[in-house]
């Protein structure tokens, strides 16, 4: 039976990842998956992190089960996070919150839910998306809708066509929305925008689902959840799946977690007992380490605050690191302007490269960016920029 199973393609980033760890090239640089580097190239366990594992290795008296929902107090701070202090939605009971294993657990066992407890089987992603997004839904048994969003001759947002398209969106229907640091492109909504987009959402009945994985890595921690509360501030029910694996930097913890809103306690209590229904016929319930750690840090003032300035630097390096890419490029003698990737947000930049100058860079350079041109700007350093620039001047 088994010798009928066909090869699968390999995963367009994780994929790229193991074609990289092959590569016995001395220079290679890997830009394909969303990890952040610090200025020596490595990927260190956060200080705050590391404190509170120590807090949690002394004060750990049982490996016993979690309940399906995961760490009690986890939930209540990651709502925080989510809506902010003093939210109506937290004190109104009207959100139910899962600790999930990443973002990518928290998006399907939404998607999971949606698909045996509810009409809403169609949903909109934005063209283009996470090279994952359209994998896990469609697995779910969802169907997948595209609104336009990104315009390619000025390297901008193309809100025009995002409206227009999500016009022809039936009542029910669920929205894909990227929380902060659009994933692949790193352009965001501003607030007007996010406004029309919540109105939209409300007036044609139409279900928002948040992909929120890099609070923090845009302009701040409040400051890059100001869409998520414009939206949920207009329409009666969203789901968000949060992860904590790049502002933690807890990659391999796989730490996320599912948030369902919906018009009042009683219907969002319900909804949530059919979410811990799907964890159960899934994973059971989640690992407790991640949770743990999340939750230790941000109920004690001096690590979050520890955990903040952390964060800022990881942000403010990226941000670095984009202008001197821009600068490399142009010193590297490349005419084409660049100048768009210092306005993108988060981890990466959409560079507009082509998939031939994709493939240059891998086979003659050993510079690994994702076949769409994403580039994962958190993995440049001041070292590898000029090996990284030195090549994109070859392949254009
Ligand atoms: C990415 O987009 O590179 C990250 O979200 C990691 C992943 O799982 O793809």
């Amino acid at each position: 039976i088994f010798s009928q199973v066909p090869q699968a393609p390999a995963d367009p980033i994780l994929g790229l990842t193991d074609a990289f760890k092959k590569d016995t090239r001395s220079e290679k640089v890997n830009l394909g998956v969303g990890i952040y580097k610090d200025e020596a190239g490595q990927t260190p366990v956060l200080k705050s992190v590391k404190k509170a594992e120590a807090i949690l290795l002394e004060a750990e008296k049982t490996k016993n089960y979690l309940g399906i929902e995961g760490v009690e107090q986890y939930n209540a701070v990651v709502q925080t996070l989510l809506f902010g202090q003093g939210s109506d939605i937290i004190n109104d009971k009207r959100a139910f919150t899962a600790q999930a294993p990443g973002g990518t657990g928290s998006l399907r066992v939404a998607a999971e839910f949606l698909v045996r407890n509810t009409e809403s089987k169609t949903l909109w992603v934005s063209n283009p998306t996470w090279a994952n997004h359209q994998n896990i839904f469609q697995t779910a048994g969802l169907s997948i809708k595209e609104y336009g969003y990104y315009k390619a001759e000025t390297h901008d947002m193309d809100f025009d066509a995002m409206i227009t398209d999500l016009q022809s969106a039936q009542a029910g229907d669920l929205i894909l929305l990227h929380g902060c640091c659009h994933n692949p492109t790193g352009i965001d909504l501003d607030a007007a925008q996010w406004e029309i987009v919540g109105q939209l959402c409300a007036d044609k009945e139409l279900v928002p689902l948040f992909d929120f994985a890099y609070q923090g890595f845009g302009a701040g921690i409040e400051e890059d959840a100001q869409g998520l509360r414009i939206v949920a501030a207009k329409v009666p029910e969203l789901l968000i799946a949060n992860s904590f694996s790049k502002n933690f930097g807890l990659y391999n913890e796989r730490i996320g977690a599912v948030t369902i809103v919906a018009a009042d306690e009683d219907a969002a209590q319900k909804s949530f007992s059919q979410i811990k229904k799907t964890i159960r016929a899934t994973y059971s319930n989640p690992p407790a380490h991640g949770g743990l750690i999340v939750s230790t840090i941000l109920s004690d003032d001096s690590l979050r605050q520890e955990w903040e300035s952390e964060l800022t630097e990881m942000r403010q390096r990226i941000a670095e690191m984009r202008t001197l890419f821009v600068e490399t490029l142009k010193s590297e003698g490349v005419d084409q302007d660049f100048s768009f990737i210092s306005r993108q947000n988060g981890m990466f930049s959409f560079s507009g490269l082509n998939k031939d100058q994709v493939n240059r860079l891998k086979d003659e350079f050993a510079v690994y960016i994702v076949g769409s041109g994403r580039i994962s700007v958190a993995g440049m350093t001041k070292q590898n920029i000029p090996v990284i620039c030195k090549a994109i001047a070859q392949v254009i």
